[in-house]
């Protein structure tokens, strides 16, 4: 189904398509194909997904060929932090794609999920290759929720397909296609200055802001309001004291 892709329309995102009807996650191939010298931009891509993976060691539901599951390798030119900031540059290159092509006003839930009406439509697991000194590559794993499916009961309350928001069935090469050009029209500006030119765009779509949240983590939970984020990516969130903490990671959900 996705097999077809023939030219893109980008200069290096995609040059080189992998592309497979089944595998384990796309994310192992990457790194596979990764380790054995595979170019910058390259993309894997599976019809279906046995074990895909999301973030934080959870599983990602995609045993069907509902969805988009791809992975990108990248061999970046920066660091380990400007690494951790780039998830949060393609949840933006998601929500723009989902504009352009359906004029679907998605959100972004900091710091890698992508919410339309409430409900996950994508993800992203970005996992780092290198040494203590060198950042060898990254894989970007984006999954994308496009045909309507019946999800298990886990998530069946909060995921929702593309297919379900537009009323029809969406073409996915399409979506690729897009996804890609967007993802590398601003490559050239995170590199050269970080989130600077895009925080701000991440702030307007950012789910819950100006809420009430909880944030948290292994060992920690903060409570207050949802200010946004800063031009590192940290969560800026104002406590009860109106003192403004910084926060570097954790899960953030709605206080009700
Ligand atoms: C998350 O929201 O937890 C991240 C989900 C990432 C899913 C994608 S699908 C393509 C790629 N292969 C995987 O096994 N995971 C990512």
């Amino acid at each position: 189904m996705t097999n077809n892709i023939e030219k893109l329309n980008t200069k290096w995102l995609g040059n080189t398509i992998k592309y497979y009807q089944v595998l384990d996650s796309t994310q192992t191939t990457a790194h596979a194909l990764a380790k054995a010298g595979a170019e910058h931009g390259t993309i894997v891509i599976a019809d279906t997904q046995t074990m895909g993976r999301g973030r934080l060691g959870r599983s990602w539901h995609s045993a069907n060929d509902k969805g988009i599951w791809l992975s990108m390798i990248i061999r970046p030119t920066f660091t380990y932090t400007e690494a951790s900031l780039i998830t949060l540059y393609t949840s933006l290159a998601i929500t723009k794609t989902l504009y352009k092509l359906f004029n679907i006003e998605a959100k972004v839930k900091w710091p890698n999920d992508v919410y339309i009406n409430g409900k996950k439509c994508a993800g992203i697991l970005t996992e780092v290759h290198g040494d203590r000194n060198k950042l060898d590559y990254l894989i970007i794993g984006i999954g994308i929720n496009s045909d309507k499916t019946i999800y298990p009961e886990e998530i069946k309350d909060k995921a929702i397909s593309l297919e379900q928001v537009i009323q029809y069935q969406p073409n996915k090469l399409e979506i690729i296609e897009e996804l890609l050009i967007q993802f590398e029209e601003g490559y050239d500006s995170f590199i050269s200055s970080g989130l600077a030119s895009f925080y701000q765009e991440y702030n307007k779509l950012l789910l819950w802001k100006g809420e009430e949240i909880i944030v948290e983590n292994i060992n920690s939970s903060i409570k207050g309001t949802f200010l946004g984020i800063d031009s590192n990516g940290h969560l800026l969130i104002k406590d009860e004291n109106e003192q403004i903490n910084k926060i570097i990671s954790g899960d953030i959900s709605p206080l009700k």
